[in-house]
């Protein structure tokens, strides 16, 4: 692997942000469980370690602690929050429970210009602190070399060892100049050059995937959605035909959904696709079902019927390649409280059954998300796909309120074309993280030139969300909501009523079901 920045976990909602920042400096990143032994981190060669912050305090009975030999393998060491207190802890200094808690937004002055970390920064930063325990004293050998109105230790550093310390949270986007200082960090500190870049790693993926398929050949399921088109980009690059695409039509797609995937792997990139219609078979299975949680059932259990048969007519295969990220295999440290840590079961497909005996190919499984939109862009896919919105395994079912019927699928299909093609042109569409219609079943009566109607209604979901676990409803210009109602209305036939969706995420969920 490249040349890489170690990151231990010691709890905090920010760690894969601390992993993507150094990323972001073209540097790779790898996130390790905070006890790790010392050992087992030596072996991985990095240029340098980060202490992550936590929500523990470091004098806890229960407090995660690392390996202590880590302060004695000669490597640069960042520690930040609750990684400079452990860094005090383990070095002879003292950490204390803060007076007042300090959280928000505060200004480091920095006064020590030579400190390595703030090369060309300004003195004085604006930073964002969440900590209640405080340094009170230095380890020896350390200085201070910057302070906020709450904390005099607010930046320390050990020269001579290269250790720093941040009581302040870098990474986060409310500190503005964040990024520079981990900049500083790994390439002024740790050395590190700016070889981690999708264009590097998708021929060093290339390789990997080469050596370990050898000539055998590769299924993957191809939903259309960002991470099985890239994982499917990458691996017809690496072996060609010796991959075969299953792309399976449930019926419940949106709009030109099942087009779009033909045109740009079958006839762009001439990959094997293999296309499964079976939209007939998933319509049938939920006739009159209107419970989601069942529906849900029905299309998952449908869903891998149709897959195993489809792969028994791909061929025989040895490798089954699935878009795995690098999110989904970090091992987390469970902390209380920490939002990330609730898992959504009804997301969890729950696998194939275990008489597919397939290896596992996972070229995304160390990328982040971002990442993985940029490496579609390295291997050509287009914009429509790399950037595309989130769309739930279970498709329109979870969209369509009550039974799921042709009629209805078609209906939704056309006021969401609307939808998307209203959000794009107006520019929002790549802003925001989703934005669909849904169809209510619920009839109400209008008026259409002189006729009476008695049709469904249609609601319009938009939402800002980082990671989906938690939204806001985006406030859609009052020109752009009338367009939607007025085209959706006119012309969508079986739609007389359009409402928009105001719930934010707690309390209500993104998808209706
Ligand atoms: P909810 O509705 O739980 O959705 O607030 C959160 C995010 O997850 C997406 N979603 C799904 N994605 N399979 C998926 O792959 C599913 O069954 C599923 N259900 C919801 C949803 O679109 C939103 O982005």
């Amino acid at each position: 692997m490249n040349e890489q920045i170690v990151i231990l976990d010691f709890g905090s909602q920010y760690t894969q942000v601390i992993a993507r920042r150094v990323r972001e400096c073209n540097v790779y990143s790898t996130i390790l469980h905070f006890n790790t032994p010392a050992a087992k981190i030596a072996a991985m060669k990095p240029r340098g370690i980060i202490l992550s912050g936590g929500p523990s305090s470091v004098y806890a009975k229960n407090a995660p602690l690392p390996d202590g030999n880590i302060f004695k393998m000669g490597l640069p060491i960042l520690g930040i929050c609750f990684g400079v207190q452990l860094l005090a802890q383990f070095l002879g200094g003292k950490v204390e429970k803060g007076q007042k808690r300090e959280y928000g937004k505060g200004t480091l002055k920095i006064k020590d210009k030579s400190c390595a970390l703030f090369d060309s920064l300004p003195s004085s930063l604006q930073v964002w602190n969440s900590h209640g325990d405080k340094l009170t004293k230095m380890p020896a050998g350390f200085k201070a070399v910057a302070v906020t109105e709450n904390s005099e230790y607010a930046a320390i550093e050990n020269r001579a060892k290269k250790f720093f310390g941040l009581q302040f949270h870098p990474e986060v986007v409310h500190t503005p100049r964040g990024k520079e200082i981990i900049s500083n960090f790994v390439h002024g500190v740790c050395g590190c050059g700016k070889g981690w870049t999708m264009r590097n790693y998708v021929d060093q993926a290339v390789e990997e995937i080469r050596a370990q398929v050898g000539d055998e050949r590769v299924i993957l399921g191809l939903s259309g959605g960002v991470d099985s088109s890239v994982a499917a980009a990458l691996l017809h690059k690496a072996v060609g035909d010796q991959l075969t695409c299953i792309f399976v039509n449930n019926g419940l797609l949106r709009a030109r959904e099942a087009e779009v995937v033909q045109e740009v792997f079958g006839r762009n990139f001439k990959l094997k696709l293999q296309y499964e219609n079976t939209s007939a078979l998933f319509l049938r299975k939920l006739k009159s079902v209107t419970d989601p949680e069942r529906k849900r059932k029905i299309i998952g259990k449908t869903f891998i019927e149709v897959f195993q048969a489809a792969t028994k007519r791909a061929g025989k295969a040895k490798f089954l390649a699935q878009g795995t990220l690098y999110p989904d295999v970090i091992e987390s440290v469970p902390i209380a409280g920490n939002p990330a840590a609730l898992i959504k079961s009804h997301h969890n497909v729950g696998g194939l059954p275990k008489n597919m005996k397939f290896a596992l190919v996972e070229p995304l499984k160390c990328l982040f998300k971002d990442e993985v939109r940029l490496l579609g862009v390295e291997l050509g896919l287009p914009k429509e796909i790399v950037w595309r919105q989130p769309f739930p395994g279970p498709g329109l079912a979870v969209r369509i309120l009550g039974e799921v019927t042709p009629s209805r699928c078609e209906i939704l299909r056309n006021a969401d074309a609307i939808v998307v093609e209203e959000m794009k042109s107006s520019g929002l569409y790549y802003k925001i993280w989703q934005s669909f219609a849904v169809l209510l079943p619920v009839r109400s009566v209008g008026v259409m030139g002189d006729e009476r109607t008695y049709d469904y209604t249609i609601a319009i979901r938009a939402v800002e969300s980082q990671d989906g676990m938690t939204a806001d409803w985006v406030k859609l210009p009052y020109d752009l909501l009338e367009k939607l109602a007025s085209r959706i209305i006119n012309e969508v036939k079986g739609v007389n009523r359009c409402v928009l969706d105001i719930t934010s995420k707690p309390p209500g969920t993104i998808e209706w079901e």
